[in-house]
């Protein structure tokens, strides 16, 4: 059966009061509409199209970025659900099959609910499905009228509800499947007669009642999957279910979660069993956690791909690559191009932009490591820096392997250190050094006898310094 996905995105989000559009928020690694379009995705619809009106060239372009192959219609004035549908249907032009028609802002729906109800509806040969769920609070959404037999007879607004109909449960989530044919032919008999003068998608139902066409309601088992957003409370709520959603699946498949409410996984996360997250883990974008790696407490990692055993505990890492068995933090930063090789270490108060390291490297302690390639089994003292920037311009150091500098090096790029090389404590490197080379690069250590007590008599230093020199002479 040939199937269509429309996705309602014309409406303001006033209540959002953000310069953002509503359906753009990023909640756990998508955009409220990029969780709908994936919860779509596996419905292998022919074509997709979001319906644009308010701030349509933000849409838009996210769209491109996210769903390329979706298309959108303009909805110049937003004149109703089943206004946007009717320009949807107009662009899509010749349509047979099954429309399904989503809210852009749910979220939590998932990809399993919708593709019960499409083949629910297209096994029963329906003119229309819609998802429904009864929860607690109805405030504020459509609700589903029944008939005496327990049928859907039609779907009413709170705001043009009786106080009986309103006392009703059962809710439209704004989720529907549609024969195409049928859809076409009860959109163009819409009228705009109710409470907020729009053309109201719903009422079709009505339409299909009336006429005798069958009509069904698909429930949701978890009313969860079919709450809106219209606030950024409602944002918070929604992140923290889907944060339990993703937790509750790790922790199936195998994922040790020490404390699930303080653990936010995005939704595009990959994490591999025996794994382990402790306390107050953030795991975003693209990031993948392979097996038996340890992470936190008290990390963010964005984009970043952590090896097999590796730990990482009190960092911070973005577009970085962790690799097996590599101990990282406390107290690290890892900016995009940290390459850390298999069984290496990246201490604590270590910072590392673009740079390989290379398999058992080490650094250990209070570093800088930018725009370098450094080889296998190396050690970098503590206390060294990488200075890679002239101020106009951004310069490489190679660093070879199973070299060791000093703490205190500094490495002036350009610069090469050949394999086995040795820096002494202090050295500013700025020439390059053969294998096997010890550089020294600092000014020769010269004490000048007595300088205390001929320029600050009387102090507390002098006191201790005679009083040492007075123990010297003694002991002679
Ligand atoms: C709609 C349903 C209501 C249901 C609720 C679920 C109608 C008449 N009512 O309510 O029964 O319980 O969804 O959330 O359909 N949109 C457009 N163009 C418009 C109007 C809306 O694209 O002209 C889009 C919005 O961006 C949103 C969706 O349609 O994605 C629903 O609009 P919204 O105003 O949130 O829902 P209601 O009309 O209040
Ligand atoms: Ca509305």
């Amino acid at each position: 059966m040939t199937r269509t996905v429309i996705v309602l995105a014309a409406g303001e989000g006033k209540r959002m009061k953000s310069d953002l559009p509503k359906m753009l928020h990023p909640l756990l690694g998508r955009s409220l509409v990029g969780h709908v379009l994936t919860a779509a995705a596996p419905l292998g619809a022919q074509r997709t199209l979001a319906v644009v009106g308010n701030r349509a060239d933000q849409v838009t372009a996210h769209l491109s970025e996210i769903a390329p192959d979706v298309s959108t219609a303009l909805q110049a004035q937003q004149n109703g659900t089943g206004h946007a549908v009717r320009i949807a249907i107009e662009a899509l032009g010749e349509l047979d099959g099954t429309v399904v028609v989503l809210n852009g802002d749910v979220p939590l729906l998932r990809a399993q609910t919708l593709q019960d109800l499409v083949e629910a509806h297209e096994s029963a040969g329906a003119a229309a499905t819609v998802l429904g769920a009864s929860v607690p609070d109805p405030t504020g959404l459509g609700r589903l009228v029944r008939d005496a037999d327990g049928g859907l007879s039609r779907i009413v607004e709170e705001r043009d509800a009786t106080p009986e109909q309103r006392a009703i449960r059962e809710i439209n989530a704004g989720i529907y499947a549609f024969d195409a044919a049928a859809l076409r032919t009860a959109l163009a008999k819409l009228t705009t007669d109710n409470d907020q003068g729009e053309e109201y998608l719903t009422d079709v139902f009505e339409l299909f009642v009336t006429q005798g066409s069958p009509v069904r309601v698909h429930l949701a088992g978890d009313a969860a999957e079919t709450l809106g957003c219209n606030d950024r409370a409602e944002l918070a709520s929604l992140r923290a279910l889907l944060r339990d959603r993703i937790n509750l699946d790790l922790m199936r498949s195998g994922v040790t979660i020490v404390d699930p409410a303080t653990t936010w996984v995005d939704a595009t996360v990959t994490v591999e069993r025996d794994a382990l997250l402790e306390p107050n883990v953030q795991l975003r974008g693209a990031t993948s956690v392979a097996t038996g790696a340890v992470i936190g407490p008290d990390v963010t990692l964005i984009d970043t791909v952590v090896g097999e055993q590796a730990q990482v505990v009190r960092a911070h890492a973005v577009q970085a690559e962790i690799g097996p068995n590599v101990s990282v933090g406390p107290y690290a930063y890892l900016r995009p191009g940290a390459r850390i090789g298999r069984k290496g270490k990246v201490g604590t108060f270590v910072e590392i932009k673009n740079a390989s390291l290379g398999e058992g490297t080490k650094v250990p302690h209070l570093t800088y490591v930018g725009d370098a390639t450094i080889g296998e089994q190396t050690n970098i003292g503590a206390g060294n820096l990488f200075a890679n920037y002239s101020g106009s311009t951004k310069s490489h150091t190679v660093i070879g392997s199973h070299v060791k500098t000093s703490c205190d090096t500094t490495f002036v790029a350009p610069v090469r250190i050949g394999d086995g090389a040795y820096t002494a404590a202090g050295s500013v490197i700025d020439k390059d050094v053969p294998a096997g080379a010890l550089a020294v690069a600092r000014a020769h250590q010269r004490n000048i006898e007595g300088w205390v007590r001929r320029s600050r008599p009387g102090s507390a230093a002098a006191e201790a310094a005679e009083r040492a020199e007075q123990a010297t002479s003694e002991e002679g």
